[in-house]
């Protein structure tokens, strides 16, 4: 069986206090981190100045996940600062392909994210330049919302190419997932489960990490 990833979002700690919220997760396979700009989702939230300080203030690897128009422009700094896996919105993105260039050759894992109503089929082809793929089971923008079930599909399809070998992505899910939804999205396929209210929401976000991560195990 595949080891499930947690992927904690700081979009749900103090954001007074990153570095010990990070700190607070030491098992975190990646730490999420959600940037928003107001424009492709109506949140704001930060952006590449926190970042590249987060990541001198942690040693957990970087999820950047942006939420952002003209990822084309900025998606490559975020890469540039360190992160282990940069995300662009297939929605924004002008041209796919060349954006996924630009991260790898910074030196990241190259990330696309679709919304919940945006079909997989779309991207399938664009998805072999990149290396995860990141199903969103919720309209991005906030943190707390519930979770999409129908998205599944999704999921389920995506792990289906992988497994026959018609892509090579590692398949992560955001949004709604908590003790109460993890188990259907690990049997669809998920190899990455993003956390934000279910970690940080919780009195001891270590042990609810884990308590997900068994879960998704099962
Ligand atoms: C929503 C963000 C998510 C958010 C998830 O747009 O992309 O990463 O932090 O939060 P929860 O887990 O609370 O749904
Ligand atoms: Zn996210």
């Amino acid at each position: 069986a595949r080891a499930p990833m947690i992927a904690p979002s700081i979009l749900s700690a103090d954001f007074a206090r990153l570095a010990e919220e990070a700190a607070a997760v030491p098992g975190a396979d990646w730490l999420h981190v959600d940037v928003m700009d107001g424009h492709f989702v109506p949140n704001l939230t930060l952006g590449l100045p926190v970042v590249e300080a987060l990541e001198r203030a942690t040693a957990i690897p970087l999820d950047c996940h942006l939420m952002i128009n003209d990822p084309d422009r900025w998606a490559p700094g975020y890469a540039e600062a360190g992160s282990r896996n940069v995300t662009v919105h297939a929605e924004a993105a002008h041209d796919p392909r060349k954006v996924s260039r630009d991260i790898r050759a910074a030196g990241a894992l190259a990330g696309l994210s679709i919304k919940p109503g945006t079909p997989l089929e779309d991207w399938i082809e664009v998805l072999r330049d990149y290396d995860t793929l990141l199903v969103m089971s919720v309209e991005p923008g906030f943190g707390g919302q519930k979770f999409m079930p129908e998205v599944l599909d999704k999921v389920r399809t995506a792990r289906r190419l992988v497994d026959t070998g018609h892509l090579n992505v590692l398949v992560e899910i955001d949004g709604g997932i908590s003790r109460d939804t993890v188990e259907q999205a690990a049997e669809a396929g998920v190899d990455c489960f993003v956390a934000g209210s279910a970690v940080y929401g919780a009195d001891d976000p270590e042990q609810a990490l884990e308590a997900l991560r068994g879960q998704a195990a099962r």
